[in-house]
Order: C-alpha cells, then sequence, then structure tokens
C-alpha cells in the first residue's frame, strides 16, 4: 500500500484497506489537530474549480492552510485562461509546475480523469458533471465511522436525486464494498440510479438493493438516511425539474417513526429536502458531516503528498 503520488479520481482507486487508512488518519487529525499543523509548511495547493462550489473547495483550502501549506487556483473558469480557449492539458501542464498537488472541479465527466493523464503531480477529483465525487464519499466513509463505529453490516437509504446525484453515484460503489451493507433507494421514477450503475452494483457487488419512491416505507427500518437534493443544473427542462423539486421533505413529524440511532445525512447544499425543524434533531448529522470532512481531506492530501508515511 502506498498513496504517495497518487490520484484519486475515482473512489475505486483506493482499496478498502487504503480508504480505511485515510479514514483512520482523518479521525486521528480530528482529534490531535496540533500534532499536524505544520506538515504541509511549503507545499502548495492549486484549486481548479470549472463549476459552482462552497464546501468541497473551501474544505480542501482550509485543509491545506490548517497544515501549515498554501493555496493558490480559481473558482471561476471565466476568470482564467479557460475562457481564452485553453484545453486542460495546457493548464495542467502549467499548473502542475505552480503546485504540489491539485484538486479539479469541472463539469464534464472524465475532466479531472484527463487532468491527471498530463499532471506530474497528485490530482484530486473534486467532482466530475453527474459522474462521481470521490472527496465527498471520503467525507462520508469518515462520518459514518465516527458516528457508527465501524462501516459494515448497514442498512442504508439515499433519497432524492439518485440519477444525477453524483455524490450518491460514488458513495453507493464504494459502501458496496464493505461488509454486509444493504440499500434502499428511494426517487421519484425518473430520478432512479442510472442503469449501468445499478448493473455493477447487483452483479460486480453482489449486494441487495431495493427501490421505492416511497420515505415513508422505510425509514423505520434503516440505519442511515442519506438525503440528496433534486440537481437543478443537470436537468434539460426546467418544467420537469419544477414537477420533481419537492419530491421529498423530511421534517420533524417523519423522523419518529425512525431509529433514535439512525444518521440523517447530506452532502449539502439543502434546498428544500430537508425542513429546518430537522437540524436540532441528534439525529442530524450533516453539518458534523461537513466538518469531518476537512480532516478527510487533510489525511487524503496528506498522504497523496507523502507528509505522512502510510
Ligand atoms: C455536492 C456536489 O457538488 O455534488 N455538493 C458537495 O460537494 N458537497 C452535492 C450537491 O451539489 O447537491
Amino acid at each position: 500500500m502506498k498513496l504517495k503520488g497518487r490520484n484519486l479520481i475515482d473512489p475505486n482507486d483506493f482499496s478498502i484497506e487504503e480508504l480505511n487508512k485515510v479514514i483512520g488518519l482523518g479521525l486521528d487529525i480530528y482529534k490531535n489537530p496540533s500534532v499536524y499543523s505544520d506538515i504541509c509548511r511549503g507545499k502548495i495547493l492549486g484549486t481548479l474549480f470549472y463549476e459552482p462550489s462552497t464546501r468541497t473547495r473551501l474544505s480542501f483550502e482550509s485543509a491545506m492552510l490548517r497544515m501549515g501549506g498554501s493555496v493558490l487556483g480559481f473558482s471561476d473558469a471565466s476568470t482564467s485562461s479557460v475562457s481564452k480557449g485553453e484545453s486542460i492539458a495546457d493548464t495542467i501542464r502549467v499548473l502542475d509546475g505552480y503546485a504540489d498537488i491539485l484538486v479539479m472541479r469541472h463539469p464534464r465527466e472524465g475532466a479531472p480523469k484527463l487532468a491527471s493523464e498530463f499532471s506530474s503531480v497528485p490530482v484530486i477529483n473534486g467532482g466530475d458533471g453527474g459522474h462521481q465525487h470521490p472527496t465527498q464519499t471520503l467525507t462520508d466513509l469518515i462520518t459514518i465511522k465516527h458516528y457508527k463505529g465501524d462501516i459494515s453490516n448497514l442498512k442504508v437509504a439515499f433519497c432524492g436525486d439518485l440519477l444525477f446525484g453524483r455524490t450518491v453515484h460514488s458513495l453507493l460503489k464504494t459502501l458496496s464494498r464493505f461488509p454486509n451493507m444493504e440499500f434502499v433507494l428511494i426517487s421519484p421514477e425518473q430520478l432512479k440510479i442510472p442503469q449501468h450503475l445499478k448493473e455493477d452494483l447487483l452483479t460486480q457487488y453482489n449486494v441487495t438493493i431495493t427501490e421505492t419512491d416511497s420515505l415513508e416505507s422505510y425509514i423505520n427500518e434503516v440505519d442511515i438516511l442519506y438525503m440528496t437534493r433534486i440537481q437543478k443544473e443537470r436537468f434539460f427542462n426546467e418544467e420537469e425539474y419544477v414537477k420533481l423539486k419537492d419530491s421529498y421533505v423530511l421534517c420533524k413529524d417523519k423522523l419518529k417513526e425512525a431509529k433514535k440511532d439512525m444518521l440523517v445525512m447530506h452532502p449539502l447544499p439543502r434546498v428544500n429536502e430537508i425542513h429546518y425543524d430537522v437540524d436540532h434533531d441528534p439525529r442530524a448529522k450533516y453539518f458534523e458531516q461537513a466538518k469531518l470532512g476537512v480532516y478527510g481531506r487533510m489525511a487524503l492530501m496528506a498522504l497523496l503528498l507523502g507528509v505522512v508515511e502510510c
């Protein structure tokens, strides 16, 4: 197992053992931040965000700053040379001379993979179109480990936009590799998980899946409820979005049926799918989840840069 110099484009790039290593280090940093506050002195993170982001970009920045390193980059492609027609390959060939590690978010599926082929420094996928979002998955795994103690024997419900939600695709693929996991996939008919992902889950990973459109029927049996926003920007027409946007709204009342130790997770941003009255319920973990994501990203960068041995 060696993570130094590697890329993270797809969550399956890392074995379970490697993921556990990152999760373990992330939780150690969370508990003992001062031990790690200087390990990236002299290192530079380059952030290439071709698509809007609040949490992912800022949590990467926070992660690097909390380890004593520095950050440069852009969060609006229209202010970079991309607007002049520069290719990803050229941008990367220049940027890898300016930074020691790069994180890229792009609306086109596969763009971070392409970037990694031209980069001499590690590239991390910060979300590519409706495809994958491996560092959100890391955030989710750390949260589950922290609150459940172990990532195994859990029944997890995913609710909302399972078609376009890249956080769902990445997490489902990853959790399927952990022992004895079971999934309930709750969505309107039009927003079910892509067929190819379903086939992979059933044939490659051999997991149990239940597909339904009813949150009420399953909320009482799951250990984790992963809510997601309907991905407005990936719809082809506004009318269809408007029809589906309020398909699910989790509220205090619905939670009455849920297990006392169920976790409510959400990658954020939330739109309407979780009512504010849920925020004070001890099961609501989405803000803690966002915070834990910083520590997961610290661990990931420390290992890819090789400043912590693995
Ligand atoms: C997610 C994303 O960008 O895919 N946000 C995030 O990174 N936390 C989820 C979303 O936008 O709905």
